[in-house]
Formats: C-alpha cells, structure tokens, sequence
C-alpha cells in the first residue's frame, strides 16, 4: 500500500483470541494530520485495533499500513514513525515527572544532554513545567496523563495512538488533557484517539469511526454522526408510569423525531434542533397538565444514543447494567 495522505489504511483486520473475534473485517483509514477518533463500548476491539497498528500484536487476516509502511512486513520501521499511549499510563510513580521523561529520552538513545533538553520542552508543552520537580505519585490524574503524553512524544513521533487518555478523569482533567492533544495536532503529528465518549471525538477529531464487535458500523465527521442520532434531546422523567403516554404527546409537539418512552425507567426523550425553546415548552405545558415530572433537562447524544441508532441495540456495558 503506498502513502496516499494516509497516515493509516487498515482492511479487512482480523484477530482472534481462541473463539473470540477480537476484530472482525475492520476498516480503517486515517487522514495525515488530524485528529480521528475510533468511538465504541468496552469491548468493541479499540485497542486490539492499536495494538495491531502499533505492531505489538500479530495480525489473523486483512492488512494495515501506518506512515505508509506495511506492519506485518515492516514493524521495525513503522515502531520508529509511531508514538502509543496506553489505556493505563507507564510512567514511575517514584520518579519526578522530569526524571521520567529524561529516563524515556534514554531508552530511546537520546543520550543525555538531548535527553535533558527535550524533557524540558516537553514539561513546557504540557505545562508541568511547575510539578517538573515532584514526584508523580503526588501528580493528579490529569498531570499523570499529560506526562504519559509526553512521554509518547519524545521522538515526535509521525503518528500517535492514544488509547482512551481520558477514562476514569475528572472533567476539569479531561479538559487539560484535551488542550495537549489539540497542541499535538498543530504541531503536525497525525493522532488516532480511541474513546468511549461521543462529546471527546466531537470535541477533539475531525472525523469518526464507530467500532461494534470488532467491525466499522460508521464513518463520518462528528457534526453527521450527531444529526444522524439528533444531536440534542429533551429529557423527561416522570413519577407515574401512567403518565407516560401524555409527556410523550407533549415532548413530540417539540421534537425532531420520534419520541422515545423507556417504561422501567418511566423516561421519555427526543432529539430537538432549538434546544431551549423547546424545554421551556415542554416544562409549562406539563405544568399547566398538572403532570408530576421527576426530573427533566436537555441531555447532549451519548454513545448510546449513537449505538441505537446505528445498529439498533444499545451497548453491551449499557444492556449488562440495565440488566444488574
Ligand atoms: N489478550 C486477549 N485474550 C483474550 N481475549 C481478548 C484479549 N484481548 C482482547 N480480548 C477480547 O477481545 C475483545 C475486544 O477487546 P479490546 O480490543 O480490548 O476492546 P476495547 O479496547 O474496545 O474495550 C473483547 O471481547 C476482549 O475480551
Ligand atoms: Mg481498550
């Protein structure tokens, strides 16, 4: 496969670990220079996917080329052109974030004095210039992630795997991690960001692949992905179940499609386009109805939302805790 703008191009990628089809026929290509999003459940087949483009683990069937070089044929060089940010960052709790980054900038033969000056850089970039000196096992979630970002970067690398860096972040450190990958990007690395959260591929990629059960289900800029769900939804939650039928009356006078009713968790919504008037208008009329409303509010797509409306059934982690 030869470089066609393409930082990656992935057909047909199989993988199984004994009965279980990890990847399953997946397709995949990624522009040079953006930011692309690979959005999907816990077990979707994200990281497999990296873990084969990154070339630590083999191939069953298809192929794949990173910086247009082949990763069955030429692992050597594609793990030279490739940057990887595991779902749990690698770093040495013990060590000062500078020492850490020094240490990596070893490991990748820098020798000392480059190895010093990048960290520096580095600690700039991130800004963990004023914890550079602390140990990371005082450093907040967010710090850690930001220097495991970083660390992936000591070699500027041509492509980087970020696999889920925000899971398990409190929002403010999910934001700060967000603005060190938009600097990544400007400064010209392509990035392919594993998620499991619609709003991070919106915020951070230009373009999104949608991963179930090992398969691409879409592939599309944020903005189709959210109007082919609805982008924004008007939410109600009501006391009686028998008030059902009415707030989905009042809510479809508002909607922009169908609403939904989910009768266990006696919750009716539905994708609106002007978001405020139409909460304002649904709050009075079921106020003026007298209906006794739990709870109610606009409620930005979810992947959920994504998932039921591309392939029909929720996602696995959702069905498993409905079920519990
Ligand atoms: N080393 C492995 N051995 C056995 N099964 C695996 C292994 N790695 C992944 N799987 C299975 O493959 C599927 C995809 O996993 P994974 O790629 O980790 O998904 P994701 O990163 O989207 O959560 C899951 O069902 C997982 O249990
Ligand atoms: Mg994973």
């Amino acid at each position: 496969m030869k470089d066609d703008g393409y930082a990656v191009r992935a057909e047909g990628l199989e993988k199984r670990y004994g009965e279980k089809r990890a990847l399953d026929g997946f397709d995949l290509t990624v522009r040079a220079g953006t930011v692309h999003g690979l959005l999907g459940p816990n077990g979707a087949g994200k990281t497999t996917a990296v873990r084969i483009l990154s070339t630590l683990v083999r191939l069953d069937g298809g192929r794949a080329a990173v910086a247009g070089l082949d990763v069955a044929r030429e692992p050597r060089e594609v793990r030279a052109r490739i940057g990887l940010t595991g779902q749990y960052a690698a770093v040495d709790e013990v060590l000062t974030g500078r020492q850490n980054l020094e240490m990596f900038g070893r490991l990748f033969h820098l020798g000392g004095r480059r190895a010093r000056a990048r960290a520096g850089e580095l600690l700039e970039q991130f800004d963990l210039t004023d914890a550079a000196d602390k140990g990371v096992g005082d450093y907040s979630g967010g710090m850690r992630r930001r220097l495991d970002l970083a660390a992936s970067m000591i070699l500027t690398p041509a492509v980087l795997f970020l696999d889920e860096p925000t899971t398990g972040l409190d929002p403010r450190s999910r934001g700060e991690v967000w603005d060190s990958v938009r600097a990544l990007v400007a400064g010209g690395t392509t990035v392919l960001l594993t998620t499991q959260y619609l709003e991070e591929a919106d915020r951070l990629a230009s373009r999104v692949t949608v991963i179930d059960r090992g398969r691409s289900i879409a592939d599309d800029s944020p903005d189709g992905l959210k109007s082919r769900v609805g982008g924004d939804r008007v939410e109600v939650v009501v006391a009686e179940r028998a008030d059902i039928p009415r707030v989905v009356k009042v809510v479809a006078r508002v909607a922009d499609g169908e609403p939904e009713a989910d009768e266990t968790e006696l919750r009716v919504h539905a994708p609106v386009t002007d978001r405020v008037t139409a909460l304002t208008d649904v709050a009075r009329t079921l106020q003026d109805e007298g209906v006794r409303v739990e709870d109610i509010g606009l409620r930005r797509p979810s992947l959920d939302d994504v998932f039921l409306r591309l392939t029909g059934h929720r996602t696995e982690t959702t069905e498993k805790e409905a079920a519990a």
